[in-house]
């Protein structure tokens, strides 16, 4: 019967709305979907008569086209109240009935104090919280509540972008700070300041007419943009559903939402539409995270394919309050929706750019636009998420691969996706809280494989592994008046070094050692061992691979493993994550030495040095960083030693002493011993010292292993940076009168030590050093300088987005580059470009420009000098340059301007081009001269100019062509300097 058919009205122009519309489509009771303002979709009428934020304008379209239901799929005019104006319409016989709640629900999401203080008042579970007008205010709870990370939230809508996550106390307040200056403008005038929750996050939406819910499946957005969960938070990347969850965790959601309906209620606070409310799924339950009052974008493309009952029905029943009458149902299939970006999204999405390649809807897959715009070009990109591919399958894995072969196939320059939606579900092959969850199944199988390892490490006095705890006897250990040594340590970033070697088992060995080294300074011998070891998804092999090398480095230091935890922590840790800490127990007579006897070390006793085995498990952050910088790999062959690898070399395990000097520190002829970890000797030597002595060291008098020359060469890392950062070399540093220099040795020598090196004495303390090296440029040799890959070092200096500045770190990223971006430097504390910086690991450093030219440049100056830097690109960094600065970095500035220089110099040069009537504009690269836009020319490019250009047109086009000229100029001038070099 056609004639019952019906007409709906969606609002707004997402890849939500084209989704809904899509939907309501397939609907037997639609007669036709209109969509206002719509995208560049074409499949659905968008009338231009309508202005979607003019109830009137909206009522008497409906009307004309016989439209009873109204669809607002964005928060923007639900916030405003558009639900109230369009139903105040309603007299008999013209009903329009919309889906989505009046301005009195919407305040749900439109004040997130409002919707904190709702949870609070009606017992919903949320994180602890305060909202705030005043900085001090707000800076005072911070330090008060000291929490270890913080949520702050602007309290208006800031397009999804008004919530920063930072940890610790000094961060938070500065935050706050930005946050009540103004960051978001009127929205973050008032914040809210919540606990941040540790957990896993989920969607929970559900379709409600305010007296009864019907929950949809759980859905998973993933908020990043770039793989692996890094990167800067998006509006969403891709999303999967359905996600099972637990069934006592769903129970406990559907409970809060139905204690949420009836709190609307009984507040009587009209509701209706789709509720949105984000969860953290903690230990200590599900908490609330926020609510928001219409559809998720991108959850709503993945939902709208799993729905199976006619979407059109339920937001009828739900907006007339018939939905307990509904009957829903779901597909039982997974679906995958992969989001295609433009290039600089999210920070500066560039638009307008051609698109191609986008397939027709199929069974498996729909194609949602998002930002598209329809052009008389054709199809062209209008903002920064551009399409949703959402595909089905029969599992997760076989909906993504359709939804990646689609995303590959549609076109537009600089489209950017995440290939990896989904990732924590796969391995397992099934949505289920294992694959989120913790594995207790291969927990068990862990410590049944491990048993009897550690059971071989036990000892007269210690119970093994298995116990709530672990007795030690320290009787049975031989010990009659014990007293106990305890030590803690981790393996630091030596981690990641095994992570990309794949060798991990030597890392229980440094763990271990770097325990027992620390417990035997304070002369006492490990009796007991303790480790932790946590990872985002437990494999056993290669937990077991770890524990069985704790086990065996336990065994050769005489002490037992008696315990530990195992913890898989999914959502904390990726998965593939993984970290150690350990425990040693020492424990000594109370009669031995009680070491270091600080205030027996005098002037005229000698440092004897026991030789390390190379890094053992510091300075690993400086090492990555040098490999990395010089383009090595862990897989080349070490330069001094061919044989194995550099990886291999820079694994070498931490040298266990306790077997060799025990005896000797029991003998009572050592004063005291320094462990040398991170620190070097430079830090560590002093733990031990009163503080009127020095030691004086005579560089060049112990053996250093090459490791450690290849390291100061290729850093290059200075000599003094050297020796406070590695062992370089020395292990164990003993402090011994010289009268039993000669015998302290022979013992070490008899119980294993192959090399003792006495380097130097103690001294008076005549400086205000406590280490004096003498000859210090003796101690390293420069050579393994691998030449050719000497890269320039480059700074770049932003005040805005970067969006040149991104262009130069990608260039420097390319093997074949010469630069290397150390530092980006910015002006402004809330400059865009900071955060890309970051998510390439590139060191940002703010340096505010207030006072006085010269001072804040004295700063920068001192920010490049620090990192060696050799060029500095000028990337819209927005203040005028000193003559002395630009002669202190003199023909090391450079910069792009968007002309084509000698002509129109300074800062209007597009409006000044575009007023000059010339057919030709451009950019070029030069260096920074006293002059404005002066300098040399390193390199220029042209672009045409059109009859019809606009200032921001021309830019754009002149923008694209910067990107391309400038990375080349950094790259000319980089070259031009190595050859000078060489
Ligand atoms: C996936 O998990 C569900 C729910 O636990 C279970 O019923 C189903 O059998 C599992 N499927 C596979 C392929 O393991
Ligand atoms: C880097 O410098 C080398 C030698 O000076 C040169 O061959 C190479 O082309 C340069 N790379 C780039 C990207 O300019």
């Amino acid at each position: 019967m056609p004639s019952s058919k019906s007409s709906v009205l969606v609002i707004g122009s997402g890849a939500r709305e084209h989704a809904l519309a899509w939907k309501l489509q397939q609907s037997p009771s639609v007669e036709h979907v209109f969509i206002a303002p719509g995208n560049g979709s074409t499949e659905f009428e968008v009338p231009k008569s309508v202005d979607v934020n003019d109830a009137t304008s909206i009522r008497s379209f409906c009307v004309a086209r016989g439209i009873s239901l109204v669809v607002v799929g964005p928060e923007g005019p639900l916030c405003k109240g558009i639900v109230d104006e369009i139903e105040a319409g309603n007299v008999d016989g013209k009903e329009i009935y919309c889906f989505g709640p009046p301005k009195a629900g919407a305040r749900l999401e439109d004040s997130k104090k409002f919707s904190k203080h709702f949870m609070k008042a009606n017992g919903l579970p949320t994180a602890g919280f305060e909202d705030f007008r005043s900085v001090e205010e707000a800076k005072a709870f911070i330090e008060r509540v000291n929490w270890p990370s913080y949520v702050l939230k602007a309290d208006g809508l800031a397009a999804g972008k008004g919530v920063i996550i930072v940890d610790g106390v000094e961060e938070a307040k500065k935050v706050a700070e930005r946050m009540l200056g103004g960051e978001f403008g009127k929205a973050s005038s008032e914040i809210v300041i919540e606990e941040k929750l540790e957990g896993y996050e989920v969607s929970a939406l559900c379709f409600t007419d305010g007296k009864t819910f019907a929950r949809m499946p759980f859905t998973q957005d993933h908020k990043p943009l770039l793989e692996g969960d890094r990167g800067p938070n998006t509006g969403g990347m891709g999303v999967v559903g359905p996600l099972v969850l637990p069934s006592e965790v769903e129970a406990e959601i559907d409970q809060v939402l139905q204690n949420t309906i009836t709190a609307l209620q009984k507040s009587n606070i009209p509701y209706k539409g789709c509720l949105y409310a984000g969860f953290m799924v903690t230990s200590k339950g599900c908490k609330l995270l926020e609510f928001n009052c219409r559809f998720g974008d991108p959850e709503t493309e993945v939902l709208m394919r799993l729905l199976d009952s006619d979407l059109y029905t339920i937001c009828v029943a739900c907006s007339r309050g018939t939905l307990t009458s509904t009957e829903i149902s779901w597909k039982a299939q997974n679906v995958v929706g992969i989001v295609l970006a433009s290039e600089g999204y999210p920070a500066k999405p560039i638009v307008n750019r051609k698109v191609g390649g986008v397939p027709e809807h199929n069974e498996e897959t729909v194609v949602f636009h998002a930002g598209t715009k329809l052009t008389e070009e054709g199809l062209v990109t209008s903002g920064g998420r551009v399409f949703c591919v959402v595909s089905v399958g029969n599992s997760f894995q076989e909906a993504r691969n359709r939804a990646l072969a689609v995303s590959e196939q549609i076109q537009f320059e600089g489209k950017y996706y995440r290939r990896d939606i989904g990732h924590f579900l796969f391995n397992k092959g099934n949505v289920s809280y294992s694959a989120s969850g913790v594995d207790i199944a291969e927990g068990n199988a862990l410590v049944a494989s491990i048993k009897d390892v550690c059971l071989s490490t036990r000892t007269p006095g210690t119970e093994s592994i298995g116990g709530f705890g672990a007795l030690v006897d320290l009787k049975a250990e031989g010990f009659h008046t014990p007293q106990l040594v305890i030590g803690m340590d981790g393996v630091g970033t030596k981690i990641a070094v095994a992570e990309a070697t794949g060798h991990f088992d030597g890392l229980g060995y440094d763990l271990v050692g770097m325990c027992v080294n620390d417990v035997l300074c304070h002369c006492a011998r490990p009796v007991a061992f303790l480790d932790y070891y946590v990872t985002g998804r437990l494999v056993k092999e290669e937990a077991a691979a770890v524990i069985r090398s704790i086990a065996k480095a336990c065994k050769e230091s005489g002490c037992a493993l008696v315990g530990g935890e195992t913890a898989e922590m999914p959502g904390v840790y990726n998965p593939g994550q993984w970290d150690v800490a350990g425990c040693c127990i020492g424990a000594r007579e109370a009669s031995w030495p009680q070491l270091p006897l600080v205030d027996a070390v005098s002037e005229g006793d000698v440092l004897l040095a026991l030789p390390s085995n190379g890094l053992h498990s510091n300075g690993f952050s400086l090492v990555r960083k040098i490999v990395s910088d010089n383009g090595f790999s862990y897989k080349d062959p070490a330069p001094w030693n061919p044989q194995v690898s550099i990886g291999e070399e820079l694994l070498r395990p931490t040298k266990l002493y306790v077997k060799s000097v025990l005896g000797a520190l029991k003998s009572g002829k050592v004063k005291a011993i320094a462990h040398i970890t991170g620190g070097g000797i430079t830090e560590n030597l002093p733990r031990v010292f009163p503080p009127h002595v020095a030691a004086e060291i005579e560089c060049g008098s112990w053996s250093i292993p090459e490791v450690f020359d290849w390291l100061h060469s290729n850093g290059p890392v200075s000599p003094p940076e050297m020796l406070k950062t590695f062992n370089c070399g020395v292990g164990l540093i003993l402090v011994v009168d010289p009268k039993h220099q000669e015998a302290v040795t022979d013992s070490l020598i008899d119980n294993g030590e192959s090399s003792i090196y006495k380097i130097g004495n103690i001294v008076k303390q005549t400086t205000k050093d406590q280490i004096v090296y003498k000859n210090m440029e003796n101690t390293f040799k420069y050579r393994f300088v691998k030449t050719q890959t000497r890269k320039i070092n480059v700074a770049i200096l932003i005040s805005g987005a970067g969006s040149n500045m991104k262009k130069l770190i990608e260039k420097s990223l390319y093997a074949k580059s010469n630069c290397t971006v150390r530092v980006v430097i910015s002006n402004k504390a809330d400059a865009g470009g900071i955060a890309i910086a970051r998510s390439y690991g590139i060191e940002t450093v703010v340096v505010p420009s207030v006072g006085a030219r010269e001072d804040y440049e004295a700063i920068i100056t001192k920010e490049l000098e620090k990192r060696g830097i050799e060029l500095i690109c000028l990337a819209g960094f927005m203040r005028i340059l000193t003559a002395s600065f630009i002669g202190r970095w003199k023909n090391r500035i450079i910069n792009i301007h968007p002309s084509l220089l000698p002509s129109f110099k300074g800062a209007h040069a597009v409006q000044l081009a575009l007023e000059a009537k010339v057919k030709i504009a451009g950019c070029t690269a030069h260096f920074a001269d006293v002059e404005v836009d002066a300098g040399a020319i390193i390199a220029q490019e042209a672009v045409p100019v059109y009859d019809d250009d606009t200032e921001d047109s021309l830019h754009e086009r002149i923008k694209v062509k910067e990107h391309i000229v400038f990375a080349e100029a950094m790259e000319t001038v980089a070259k031009s300097f190595l050859a000078k070099d060489a």
